[in-house]
């Protein structure tokens, strides 16, 4: 028997990604790969790539560059691109660093294991197709691994939305639901191997219309059929269009114990001129009302955002309307960036704000999303959480978990395994995580 081969695969970007590296890993383990934790180590290496700002991009590069010694050493070592650059640059990455082995875009991953075989074969190997198959049929998960207590799902692929900033419907292309029986087959699967906690992924995830047994399912009606599934105890989602946020989603916020008190709804920026600009057809005030709505039905929800500062034509009357619109919803967390162009998005080609005065608003966006989110945090404490424990801490007894609200808790003295739930009552919070005891 051959030695088996090492696999090292390094992830960029968003959860989804990583979702994609493990069922990329498990593809690869039918070849005979094992995964490592070093690129020294590797017999192939592989970059799983984001596209969604250039510094992301440009990184994919750099790191490139820093495996030429690796290659020299190691002639057989072989180097793959996946993701997103993968899918939007294809070719072109053969072209600037001929290093590469293998080029695979997010659509193409199921075809893995022969062009691994062909990259072994000397080829240099491209597939960024849009394939007709499904890829999630193909790439089977290997049964019965265990696991830790929590995992990614992904069900909807892809976006129709194209907000003028966005290079996600061009490299994830049109959006795309799975249907619901192999999504539930898979959580059962991930229940069976000890995840307690699933959340669904998709880069629209609420505009879910998966195929079910009597007609499309909406996002809510899989929630509620995963809620069926004995042993998963939470269920969370992301990422979500404010559009796509319908009455039953909101609903089930309020209603199913198992769907988690947390929704990540990115608006991007308070002014309905720039709003516009971005093709993001809702206002500040329509999604303000919508924030009231879901509130309404989960009044301790915790609510999440992305916000892009720097966008074309944003004044500074424009970037205002954005911290208003922070004041006024009170974010548990929340992502910001500076705009950062994108060649063939609409809004590339428009005139663009200086780059300090965009830094500027940058941060000082950042602190007002600090301080809300410190508040928040700190508004926890006294309170009792629900606690999932996925591992123990530095401090010996000491376990670390998620709150329902998605806060990192520890607990010291804490008599619990990884994949319990426990009711904790928080005592402290600290920078970016809450100190919590046992409640029972
Ligand atoms: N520039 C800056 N931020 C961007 N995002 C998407 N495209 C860009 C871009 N061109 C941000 C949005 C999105 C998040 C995933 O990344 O806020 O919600
Ligand atoms: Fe990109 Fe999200 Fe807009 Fe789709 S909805 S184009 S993924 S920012």
């Amino acid at each position: 028997m051959t030695a088996p081969k090492k696999l090292f695969i390094k992830t960029y970007g968003c959860q989804m990604n990583v979702y994609d590296s493990e069922r990329m890993a498990e593809a690869l383990g039918g070849q005979g790969y094992s995964e490592v934790k070093s690129a020294d180590e590797a017999d192939m290496i592989l970059l799983n790539t984001c596209h969604i700002r250039e510094k992301a991009a440009e990184k994919v590069y750099s790191e490139l560059g820093r495996f030429k010694k690796l290659k020299a050493e190691k002639p057989d070592l072989k180097i793959g691109v996946a993701g997103c650059v993968a899918q939007a640059e294809g070719q072109e990455i053969m072209r600037r660093q001929p290093l590469v082995d293998l080029v695979v875009g997010p659509q193409s991953y199921h075809r893995l294991p022969e062009m691994e075989e062909k990259a072994r074969a000397g080829e240099k190997v491209l597939d960024t197709d849009f394939p007709e198959e499904d890829k999630f049929e193909k790439l089977k998960r290997r049964p019965k691994a265990t696991r830790g207590p929590t995992a990614f799902l992904t069900v909807q692929e892809g976006c129709d939305k194209f907000c003028a900033f966005c290079v996600v419907p061009y490299t994830r292309g049109a959006e795309v639901s799975r249907p619901a029986d192999r999504i539930l087959t898979e959580a059962r699967d991930l229940v069976e191997r000890g995840v307690r906690e699933i959340t669904l992924l998709g880069q629209n995830v609420n505009a879910y219309h998966g195929a079910g047994a009597n007609g499309d399912l909406t996002l809510a009606q899989l929630i509620w059929e995963l809620d069926k599934v004995d042993g998963l105890e939470r269920i969370r989602f992301t990422t979500s269009h404010p559009n796509d946020m319908m009455d039953d989603l909101i609903e089930a916020h309020g209603t199913c114990k198992k769907l988690m008190p947390y929704l990540h709804l990115p608006v991007q920026a308070g002014s309905d001129k720039i709003l516009k600009r971005m093709n993001r057809s809702h206002t500040a005030e329509s999604y303000l009302r919508l924030i009231e709505r879901i509130r309404a039905a989960r009044p301790d929800i915790l609510i999440s955002g992305d916000f892009i500062v720097g966008f074309p034509e944003e004044t500074e009357e424009d970037f205002q309307a954005t911290l208003d619109l922070v004041e006024e919803v009170k974010y548990g967390t929340a992502y910001s960036f500076k705009y950062s162009t994108r060649p063939g998005t609409p809004a590339a080609e428009r005139p663009q704000v200086n780059p300090a005065e965009a830094d500027d608003r940058l941060q000082r966006l950042q602190a007002l999303l600090t301080r809300q989110q410190r508040e928040i945090q700190d508004s926890m404490v006294g309170r009792e959480v629900g606690v999932l424990f996925e591992k123990p801490g530095r401090q010996p007894g000491q376990m670390l978990g998620k709150s329902d609200y998605l806060h990192a808790v520890h607990v010291a003295d804490c008599d619990r395994k990884a994949g319990d739930l426990a009711r904790v009552r928080i005592v402290s919070s600290r920078t970016n995580s809450l100190a919590g005891e046992l409640i029972d």
